[in-house]
């Protein structure tokens, strides 16, 4: 009798070509995940494309604009009867600086609305408009998990500094649409993940993980989901976070 091995689950993950999106690339890929990693500007992006030298059979790169309805309409299109195991909304900003020089302008002191509405558009509007155009896809897996790239900073219950308003109300948000689309559809398994604070563009040089270490413990959470996590707020080891 001949093994065959198992197909490769697929993955999408946004905001793929730096910072926490290209560890998950990386990190999914070696565990024999098809990696569709998509990128607003998949020319420059260098690493991703060594990724995929590295693993030509499995990594590909999309052109992707969350923030783009035509771009997400097409690449909803190019996935019609493709079946997705697992979508990682992890495309996010904190305005044009990370932390802390982003919190200039987002202050009571100072709110750049510009800002906040650019915020807003990425880390809420985008992730909704990218999870239901993708759904027809991540309902041909079987149980595929969609995975909402919240923060600490979403949590309310957590809340004793305040600041940071822009960022906090995008994941607080992003938070509750986790929980709504986990309820409507019980089929799939939506989660809320904090990351916890890691060294990135994002997080600053000031952030205390290694966003390598972040996306080992998140993939071995991943691993572990069940129906009984659809629509929780977790973090990185699985542990349960405050709404
Ligand atoms: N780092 C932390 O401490 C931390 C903590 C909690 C939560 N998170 C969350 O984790 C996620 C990843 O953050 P990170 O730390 O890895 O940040 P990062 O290094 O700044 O990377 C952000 C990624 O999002 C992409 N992006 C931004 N706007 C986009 C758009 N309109 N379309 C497509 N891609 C877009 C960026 O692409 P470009 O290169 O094209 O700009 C980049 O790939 C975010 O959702 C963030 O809120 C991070």
């Amino acid at each position: 009798m001949t093994d065959h091995p198992a197909p490769a689950r697929t993955v999408l993950v946004t905001g793929a070509n730096r910072g926490l999106g290209l560890k998950y690339c990386r990190q999914l890929v070696a565990e024999g995940w098809l990696v569709l990693a998509a990128t607003r500007d998949p020319e420059r992006a260098h690493d991703l494309q060594a990724l995929a030298r590295e693993y030509p059979q499995r990594v590909r790169l999309v052109q992707l604009d969350v923030v783009k309805e035509s771009d997400v309409q097409a690449l909803a299109e190019e996935l019609r009867g493709v079946p997705l195991d697992m979508l990682i909304n992890n495309a996010g900003t904190f305005g044009p600086e990370g932390w802390p020089g982003g919190m200039r302008y987002q202050s009571l002191a100072h709110m750049d609305y510009e800002i906040w509405r650019n915020i807003l558009e990425v880390n809420l509007l985008a992730p909704f408009r990218l999870t239901v155009a993708l759904a027809p896809s991540l309902r041909l897996a079987s149980r595929a998990v969609v995975v909402m790239l919240s923060s600490d900073l979403g949590s309310i219950g957590n809340n004793r500094l305040g600041q940071s308003h822009a960022y906090r109300t995008s994941k607080a948000g992003l938070n509750m649409l986790t929980r709504s689309i986990a309820n409507e559809w019980p089929d799939l398994i939506t989660i809320a993940m904090a990351p916890g604070w890691c060294k990135t563009e994002l997080g600053g040089e000031g952030a205390q993980i290694d966003p390598a270490d972040s996306v080992r413990a998140q993939v071995r959470t991943f691993a572990a989901l069940n129906p009984s996590h659809n629509g929780q707020f977790i973090d990185r080891f699985g542990a349960t976070v405050a709404w």
